[in-house]
């Protein structure tokens, strides 16, 4: 039996979760017959619901296999089943009384309330148990949910827009902002407004731009509002204010080391930041990002506006709509 494979099918169903299960991770599992015959699925489809264990157990049940004797079976999961009563009882209790031989796990789940106990109650029973396998795509399937437990801190990823001369928006107190974005890449940025659980931009930018910031072309919810305001320039009637999605507002203290901190206390695992400018190279100062995505419009040149952050850009980038998207990941941060 190819341990890998199962694991990997694990990953593929836990993505269904994907923009829904926050701050959750996203698991799969696969109950899989002496053969190697899959006989059940399951994934964490909403926060707050079911974990992928009971909802394979749940398939298994009314399955034309269900009579079968599950000591002769093997449960895959991509992330260590739980051992403590939250929003639903322990997983690893559950895989107990259902009489399963043998567990495959993923990786070990790092949050505290399991980090390693889930699979001390499973070999407490006599189950087999083998961790560790696609350990790598497992981390990277949740790695905003590891960052929060391992790191005390969201997932950061950084983003803006440039034109091919390296601004950001023209220089202006009024009017609106240079369109750089196209239709295609605009729906980029929203699905990555669902995959992070909030959003931020500069006390300027929420002035001049009056930004909604809601995921508005991709599936899922929409992100947390997150801003700085010291001196309370922002209106009462600004619209990152409205009543479609929470909002944060930072007041008293705005450095980022702090409201990274704030943000953990609050169970926020990720936080994409938009900019402008003068947020983003505060943030860039301190080093506590994970990720940056820049997208280039090539043909379009300004000559003078808002300077937009000065990194060196990787040589590699994808191409959307003609325009340039570049990712880059910090070496710095603690993975
Ligand atoms: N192309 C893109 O991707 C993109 C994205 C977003 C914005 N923009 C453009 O960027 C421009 C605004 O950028 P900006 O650089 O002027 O302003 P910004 O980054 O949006 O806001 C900066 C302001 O936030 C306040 N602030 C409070 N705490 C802070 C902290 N810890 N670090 C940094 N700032 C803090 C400061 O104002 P106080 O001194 O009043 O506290 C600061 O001047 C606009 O033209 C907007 O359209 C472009």
């Amino acid at each position: 039996m190819e341990y890998a494979n199962y694991i990997a099918h694990c990953l593929e169903i836990a993505r269904r979760g994907e923009y829904y299960v926050a701050p959750n991770p996203m698991v799969g599992a696969v109950l899989v017959d002496a053969g190697g015959t899959i006989l059940a699925e399951g994934w964490h489809e909403k926060y707050g619901e079911a974990h992928a264990e009971v909802n394979c157990f749940r398939h298994f049940e009314v399955s034309k296999s269900r009579d079968l004797d599950l000591a002769t079976c093997t449960l895959f999961v991509s992330l260590e089943p739980c051992s403590h009563y939250g929003k639903t009882p322990p997983c690893a209790k559950l895989i107990i009384e259902k009489g399963v031989g043998r567990v495959v796990v993923g990786m070990l789940d790092p949050n505290p309330l399991v980090a390693g106990k889930g699979v001390q109650m499973l070999r407490d029973a006599g189950i087999e148990v083998i961790i560790g396998v696609l350990e790598e795509q497992c981390r990277e399937l949740n790695k905003r949910f590891l960052c929060l437990h391992e790191n005390h801190r969201p997932y950061v990823i950084l983003k803006w827009a440039q034109t091919s001369d390296g601004f950001i928006d023209i220089k202006r107190t009024s009017g609106s902002p240079i369109k750089i974005s196209t239709p295609k890449t605009k729906e980029i940025v929203h699905r990555m407004r669902a995959e992070n659980m909030a959003i931020m931009v500069g006390t300027n930018t929420v002035l001049l731009d009056n930004p909604r910031l809601l995921n508005t072309h991709w599936e899922g919810r929409n992100p947390i509002r997150v801003t700085v305001d010291r001196y309370n320039r922002i209106p009462s009637n600004a619209r990152i204010l409205s009543d479609e999605s929470k909002t944060i507002v930072y007041r008293n203290r705005t450095d980022w080391p702090y409201i990274l901190t704030d943000l953990a206390s609050r169970n926020i695992h990720s936080i994409l930041v938009e900019g402008g400018t003068t947020l983003l190279n505060h943030i860039l100062a301190t080093r506590l990002w994970d990720e940056i995505h820049v997208e280039v419009a090539p043909e379009l040149t300004i000559g003078d506006g808002v300077p937009a952050p000065a990194i060196d850009l990787p040589a590699t980038y994808e191409t959307v709509d003609g325009h340039l998207l570049f990712t880059k990941l910090n070496n710095f941060a603690k993975k």
